[in-house]
Formats: C-alpha cells, structure tokens, sequence
C-alpha cells in the first residue's frame, strides 16, 4: 500500500508507555497507518471537520489519543467504549493528555520521575511531552462508557468516523462465544451509524468481513494487517 496521509517521520514522541499510558496487554498501533486510515475515512465523509470519532474496542485509547493529537484541525470529540472497564481507565488517563490539564499533569509526573530516577528516558519523556503539549490547538471534548460492541450500543450519537482495531487472538480476542464475529460487530455498528458514518476497521489479513448490510470502500493489506473502509448501504 502507498501511503498518501500518514507521514514517513519519527513517530517516537508517541511510543506507549513514554508519555502515553501503557499497561500489560495494551496493544500498540502503528501511528502512521493510524493516521493513514484516518485521513482516507476523512476523504470519504462528506463532513471533512468538527468530526464526531468513535473506537467502539477502544482498549488503553492509544490509538484515539494519536489521532486526537495529529488531527486537532478537523476532530471536534471523541467516543470510546470497550468491554474492558480497566482498558477504559487508562483510556480516560491517556484522552485526558489531549488537554492542557492533563497534559501539564503528565509532564509533573515525568519531572518527578526524573527527580527520583534521573533516568535519560525520563529526559526524553519529558521533551516528548513538551512537544506534544505545544500540538494542543483546540480542546476535544471524549467520552468513555463500558459496552460490548456485539450487543445493542447506545451511543446517543451518531458517529462521523469509527475507527476500530479489532481483537485478533495473541494479546486480545474477542470476548464472546459467537460466531461470526465481525457480521454481529456490523449488524451493532449499523445501529448506530448515519448514511454518511465512514467505518475504518483494521484486523488480521485472514479475517473476512461480510455483511450485506454495508458497502465496501476501500481494502488494503499491509503486512500482517489488513484495514477495510465501508459505508452504509
Ligand atoms: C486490539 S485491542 C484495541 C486497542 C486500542 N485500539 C488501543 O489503541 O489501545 C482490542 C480491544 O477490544 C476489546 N474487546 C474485546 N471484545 C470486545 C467486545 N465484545 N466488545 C467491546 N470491546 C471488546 C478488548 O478489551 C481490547 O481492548
């Protein structure tokens, strides 16, 4: 796949665990393809800002944080909600660094770390925060809540963009017995989306998304990964 959004730069300041929260069984997603993934919803939706963003497996926030800081010009809020209420706490930590509160909170924190250990990592934590703080234009407003994205959803909303890393085994799977998996995460997901919502999902290249309820935009492979864009039929 060619990108044409995601920037071939160092996404460093944005490593899990240096200024961004990271706990055990937090999966990292690579932030140029999150960008990428995106900005080419964002060329198919025909409202191109004040976007209303949604990770229905929004897991530690990591990738709803990224995209709340590289997108600060076109994302009004952001949605998240996951069948993990400890994954939602660190989501709530992490979206929290995305306002000059919670970003100078962070950066004590560091500075504290660095007092103690005066570990280089810390120094580099610290400008790494210092960076991302001065990236901080506008004040997105999130919202966190607990759901199973197999069952009904009530988002009150309805979603301009939904980004979602789905499970795939390994670190997280789905936590369900069904079958069919990714027709029943389409058949929630219709439910809550306009005509205009553009769904990014990323996941294993293996998996197969079918759902006659959805059209299919796009679909490229990327290593291990595929991500799919679809609308509403
Ligand atoms: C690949 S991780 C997502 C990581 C997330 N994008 C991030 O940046 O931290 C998949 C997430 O799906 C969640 N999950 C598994 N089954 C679920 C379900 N039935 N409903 C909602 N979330 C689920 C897991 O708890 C996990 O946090």
């Amino acid at each position: 796949m060619e990108y044409r959004y995601g920037k071939n730069i160092n996404y460093e300041d944005f490593s899990s665990g240096r200024v961004l929260y990271h706990v055990k069984g937090m999966t990292n997603f690579p932030v140029r393809l999150a960008q990428e993934i995106y900005r080419r919803c964002l060329e198919h939706s025909p409202k191109k800002n004040d976007i209303a963003l949604y990770d229905c497996c929004c897991g530690g926030g990591y990738l709803l944080t990224v995209l709340g800081f590289l997108n600060q010009d076109t994302i009004r809020k952001i949605i998240g909600s996951d069948i993990d209420m400890e994954m939602l706490n660190v989501a709530e930590k992490n979206l929290s660094l995305l306002h000059e509160e919670g970003i100078n909170k962070r950066i004590a924190e560091i500075e504290q770390m660095i007092a103690s250990f005066q570990k280089q990592s810390h120094i580099e934590a610290r400008k790494s925060a210092i960076k991302l703080k001065s990236m901080i234009r506008s004040s997105i407003e999130f919202k966190l809540f607990h759901a199973d994205a197999l069952k009904e959803i009530n988002l009150g909303e309805k979603p301009d963009i939904i980004i979602t890393d789905l499970p795939y085994g390994n670190l997280v799977d789905w936590n369900s017995d069904e079958e069919n998996v990714i027709d029943k995460l389409l058949d929630s997901l219709h439910g809550i989306c306009s005509s205009d919502t553009i769904i990014g999902i990323c996941m294993d290249k293996k998996t197969k998304v079918r759902n006659e309820k959805f059209i299919r935009l796009e679909r490229q492979k990327i290593g291990k990964r595929k991500f799919e864009i679809l609308r509403k039929r």
